[in-house]
Order: C-alpha cells, then sequence, then structure tokens
C-alpha cells in the first residue's frame, strides 16, 4: 500500500471483529512507527499496549471506576475548548450526527448515545489498546512530535491490514487508566487507540468524514 491509499484508507472504526492480534504483529508495528520524526530528535512519546487478559482487566478497572463516579472528569486538559466557535463547532456537531445517524440513534435518545459513547471504554470491541504518553516536562512541541507518532502508527496499522480508533475518550478517565498502567507521576497520558480488524458488517463504519477543502486553511504567498 502508497503512502497516499494509506492516508484515504485510515477511517476511525468503531466496531471490531473478535480476532486477536499477536504480540509480534504489535512489535513489527511499533518497529515501523518508531521512524516517524521528532524535533531534535527527542522522541518524546511513551506507548502503553493492552492485550488478552491485561485489556480485560483495564476495561473492567475503569467499567467499576465509572459505575462507582458515573461523572468523573479525570481530564487533565481539555479535550476541545470550552467554547468552540465556527467552523469548528459545527465541523464536531455533523460528524458526531452523520455517526448516529449510521448508529440509528436519533438526537433525543440521549441514553443510547451515551451508550455509544461508553463503548470507547472497551476499546470499541477491540482486542488491543494503545495508550501514549509524554513526559511532563514536554511542551506543545513535543506533544505535536507525539501527535506525529501515532498517525504515522495508524498509516503503519492500515498497511498491515489493522483498524484503529484514536480515542482521547480515555483522558476522562485519566487517573484510572494511568494507576493501571504504573504512569510515573512526571508522566501524562494524552491518549488511547484501540486497534483489530474492522467489522464489515458494522454500519458505523461506513462513516466518512468530509474534510475542508486545500483553499480553507492554506495561504499561498507567491509574491
Ligand atoms: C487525537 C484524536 C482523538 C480522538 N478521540 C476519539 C474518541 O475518543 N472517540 C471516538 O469515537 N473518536 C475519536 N477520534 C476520531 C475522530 O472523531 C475522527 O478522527 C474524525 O472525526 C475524522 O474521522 P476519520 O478518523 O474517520 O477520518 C479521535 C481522533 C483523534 C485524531
Amino acid at each position: 500500500m502508497n503512502v497516499r491509499d494509506a492516508i484515504k484508507t485510515r477511517t476511525s472504526i468503531r466496531a471490531f471483529l473478535d480476532k486477536p492480534v499477536s504480540e509480534e504483529q504489535l512489535r513489527e508495528l511499533l518497529d515501523q512507527a518508531r521512524w516517524a520524526p521528532s524535533g531534535g530528535n527527542l522522541q518524546p512519546w511513551r506507548v502503553h499496549v493492552v492485550m488478552g487478559a491485561g485489556r480485560d482487566r483495564l476495561v473492567e478497572t475503569v467499567k467499576q471506576a465509572i459505575a462507582e463516579n458515573p461523572f468523573a472528569n479525570e481530564a487533565e486538559l481539555a479535550i476541545y475548548p470550552e467554547k468552540l466557535s465556527e467552523p469548528w463547532r459545527t465541523r464536531r456537531f455533523e460528524v458526531g450526527e452523520e455517526m448516529y445517524a449510521l448508529l440509528g440513534i436519533p438526537r433525543e435518545d440521549k441514553p443510547a448515545r451515551i451508550q455509544h459513547l461508553m463503548r470507547n471504554y472497551e476499546f470499541f470491541g477491540a482486542p488491543v489498546g494503545l495508550f501514549f504518553s509524554v513526559g511532563r516536562q514536554f511542551d506543545k512541541g513535543q506533544w505535536a512530535h507525539l501527535g506525529m507518532f501515532m498517525q504515522t502508527l495508524a498509516l503503519c496499522a492500515t498497511d498491515m491490514g489493522f483498524a484503529t480508533c484514536m480515542q482521547e475518550a480515555w483522558a476522562a478517565r485519566a487517573k484510572t487508566v494511568s494507576a493501571f498502567l504504573g504512569l510515573k507521576d512526571h508522566e501524562q497520558l494524552y491518549c488511547g487507540m484501540a486497534l483489530g480488524y474492522a467489522d464489515p458488517s458494522a454500519k458505523v463504519n461506513e462513516l466518512r468524514s468530509s474534510r475542508a477543502g486545500v483553499d480553507d486553511f492554506t495561504t499561498f504567498i507567491t509574491e
């Protein structure tokens, strides 16, 4: 698969097959992704992989934490600005509505929408979860590098036939997850990622989000 095809083929997958991925395959994937660039070649990322019984234990731990305190928000950084202005507000709204339309969940059915959101905490059924963290000493630059690493990994995963969904949703349970993973005080959890094989029969996986055109985000200065 060439890079262009990988970029177009990768989409966020929110329903996975119950089909295992081996540690050997994950090692091969991480071995590819580590070639992502970073300023000063710092490679500031750190990855934790949960799979098999480890994955199930994490899912159970978070499920219990949610049952004990359903409204807790353990996020250390705001996932979105409190007041999202245009055009970003509409973009977020539209992709959400497109997803819920495929799931057949109307706006009024809040419990069903919440139930779908909770699927995040089961990796949407994926057999593997990855967690990405970064040292607290680092600032925005290194966070951007972590993002490059994550996208590089997602594209390599696509090339290997895997499906992924990046999951900031885990940030809402950052304390619980960080304790489970054994993150040190100087490490900050950013994001999770579900990884496995896409369920081709799931309607939600048909979601193809739109993008702004080149001229909406690019300025050419030619003279
Ligand atoms: C850093 C990051 C975090 C994300 N977190 C979540 C999440 O928690 N749950 C979810 O369902 N989708 C999540 N997404 C998926 C986005 O909604 C998705 O990338 C966007 O709508 C574009 O769609 P596409 O990935 O299918 O191209 C996340 C994406 C990124 C890049």
